[in-house]
């Protein structure tokens, strides 16, 4: 993960540390890491999660696959090079933010356990919490909801490599939630993931920065 090319760059280390940071502005980084199909609901719960974490006072900043495409990562595609890169530059972006005291929510699909895996590692690293939340709603349902249109483009070839319908989809062996969206709503998965934050010592239980 390690990617410099040369070797005159050396890491400059302020005196501020992170505990020290994190500490004055009472806040407390981590990663959520949401993965699923295309139209699984990671963007509606992300964005959920991202109103109501703010309105209780947590920093939190949601980092969102067609958003960040339409930007950062908009000179990549969806060959399994550009997926790899793409998740590569995110880790660091919401590890960069997470650093910062933000609560970095992503939503991307991830389809590769290796990239979700390398993702896991650079915050292990470093030390800012990881979650890994698999957002497990079974492609038939994806595409039945279909909200952008593109599975039926996928089914009619009009779009090739396409994540479930001809390119791989790796589910995650061990994430740290599982939300069931054809069962649970929006709002019991937002609440899923509060609990989960809370029972990590992330968020307060009560509202207010952690
Ligand atoms: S990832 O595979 O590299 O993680 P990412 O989450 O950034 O994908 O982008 C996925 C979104 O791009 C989908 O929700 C969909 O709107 C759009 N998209 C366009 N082409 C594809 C494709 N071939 N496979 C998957 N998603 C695609």
């Amino acid at each position: 993960m390690q990617s410099r090319q040369s070797d005159n760059v050396v890491w400059h280390q302020g005196d501020l540390t992170r505990e020290a940071r994190w500490s004055m502005l009472r806040a407390h980084g981590a990663t959520l890491w949401l993965t699923g199909l295309s139209g699984s609901g990671k963007s509606t719960i992300g964005a959920a999660l991202e109103h109501t974490l703010v309105a209780r006072g947590v920093w939190s900043y949601r980092l969102d696959g067609d958003n960040i495409r339409h930007g950062l990562n908009g000179d990549l595609g969806f060959s399994a090079e550009d997926r790899v890169e793409n998740i590569r530059r995110i880790a660091e972006v919401a590890r960069l933010f997470a650093d910062a005291g933000v609560l970095a929510i992503t939503s991307f699909i991830s389809p590769y356990a290796a990239d979700r895996d390398a993702a896991r590692a650079l915050h292990d690293a470093s030390g800012v919490p990881f979650l890994e939340i698999f957002v497990d709603t079974p492609l038939a349902v994806c595409e039945a909801r279909d909200p952008k249109g593109l599975y039926r483009k996928a089914r009619a070839g009009e779009i090739t490599g396409f994540t479930g319908i001809d390119d791989p989809y790796e589910a995650p062996a061990r994430p740290e939630l599982v939300l069931r969206t054809e069962r649970d709503d929006v709002a019991r998965c937002v609440e899923g993931i509060v609990e989960l934050l809370v029972a990590r010592g992330i968020v307060g239980s009560t509202p207010g920065p952690g």
